[in-house]
Parts: structure tokens; sequence; C-alpha cells
């Protein structure tokens, strides 16, 4: 299972490109809104430039069909590995159906539902993204429509790939790995998480006090 990083802060995006880990990005509107950062083509043209895998860029213009192409096709020409995000809707189905067989990549996104990610698979979409987490919220077993996804893609071969997104924590990303997920996407909060676990820092720890008394022991026999 592949990692993308769901956010659009700069510094978090350096970051986890460092570590090597993260394959991809996904931005929302939300995301880009929360960073105050005011052109959007820009802020999605650098994300591009530091991670060279697929990044999900939303479009914003849901109205119609023609619109949400328009819009997405105008996203696709920011740079050559942004995908466009598009909702499951009846216009976004559409569009995404047109942006396939011009070769635009597609993100269905905001999906809650087996039968969504069966539509997107169906319109020729490159990503379906189940949002694990609100459906949680909504008390519902977010993990089990990613599995159920899953499922049904692999008994029919389609080729489009499952991101387990508003992922909210650790165990999330272990479950959607489990389930057969192609990708998390995880805020970088979450990415922290999953490096980190306290038995390690004390491990670290305790080898460098030993470490620490052998070598004193070992000055102390050589000054004799
Ligand atoms: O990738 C989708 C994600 O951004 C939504 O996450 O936490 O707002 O449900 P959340």
């Amino acid at each position: 299972m592949l990692i993308f990083l769901d956010t659009a802060n700069m510094e978090e995006i350096r970051q986890a490109a460092r570590l090597g880990v993260v394959s991809g990005i996904t931005t929302n509107p939300s995301l880009v809104a929360k960073e105050r950062a005011g052109d959007y083509r820009a802020v999605v043209r650098e994300i591009a430039s530091i991670i060279p895998g697929p990044i999900s860029a939303e479009v914003l213009n849901l109205e119609t069909a023609q619109g949400i192409v328009r819009d997405a096709r105008e996203v696709a020409s920011w740079a050559p590995n942004v995908v466009v995000k598009i909702p499951i809707t009846a216009a976004g189905l559409e569009a995404a159906s047109a942006l396939a067989r011009e070769g635009v990549r597609t993100n269905l996104t905001l999906c809650f539902s087996a039968n969504q990610a069966l539509l997107a698979a169906r319109v020729g979409a490159a990503y379906v993204s189940p949002f694990v987490g609100r459906l949680d919220d909504a008390g519902h077993d977010g993990m089990a429509v990613v599995a159920d996804i899953v499922e049904i893609y692999k008994r029919y071969s389609f080729p489009t790939q499952v991101i387990a997104a508003s992922i909210r924590h650790p165990m999330h990303c272990v479950a959607a790995a489990k389930a057969g997920a192609d990708i998390s996407t995880v805020p970088y909060k979450v990415l922290r998480q999953m490096i980190e676990h306290p038995l390690t820092d004390v491990g670290i720890a305790r080898f460098a006090q030993d470490w620490e008394q052998v070598s004193a022991a070992l000055a102390s026999r050589a000054a004799l």
C-alpha cells in the first residue's frame, strides 16, 4: 500500500518528502483554504514540483458536467502529475466519463458507498476516495466500505485504485492496508504518529546508556 499525504501545507510536504515514504499528495478546498494561500494554481504547481507522484487537486465549479470538465481541463494543465479530484454526483460522473475519454486522470472523491465506487470504476476514474473517518463519525463502519470496494474491484479487475481517505489515526492506516487499499492518504500528524513509538525511544535511551557504561569501563581499564 502506498502512502499519500493529505495536506496543502508546504512545510509538511517538504518534511515528508525528505523521509522518502510519501508517493503522492491529496488536497481538497478545505485544506487549501486552511493555508490561506491566495493562488490555488500556484499552490498546486508548487506541490507538484516537490512530489513527483500524483497530486490530487479538486475542481471548484460543480454546477454542471460541462462546467466540471472545463475546470478539470484547466486544473489538469497545471502540471503533468496533477490528478483532478471530482465529487461523486451525477454531474461528476458525467464529467469524469468525458475526461477519461480525453485521457485526463480523475480521483472521484466524497465516496461513502460501494455503489458510488462501482460507478467511479465504470466511468474510468484513476482513483476513488472512500472517506473512512467521516463514515465512522456518522456511525458506519468506514473500513468495511473500503474492504467491499477492494473486493468488487478485484472480482471484476477494475484498474481504478482505492485511496483510503479521511484517515484519522494510525490504526486506520493498518486497517486500510489489511483491507487491501492501494493507497492511504494521511494527514501529517498521522504520518508522525506512524513513525513514533514510545518503546523505540526507551530502546534508544537504554542502548546509549549501556554503551556509555561499556565505554567508561574500557577507558578506565586502558588508563591502568
Ligand atoms: O482526503 C479526504 C480528507 O481530506 C478528509 O478528511 O478528516 O476532513 O474527514 P477529514
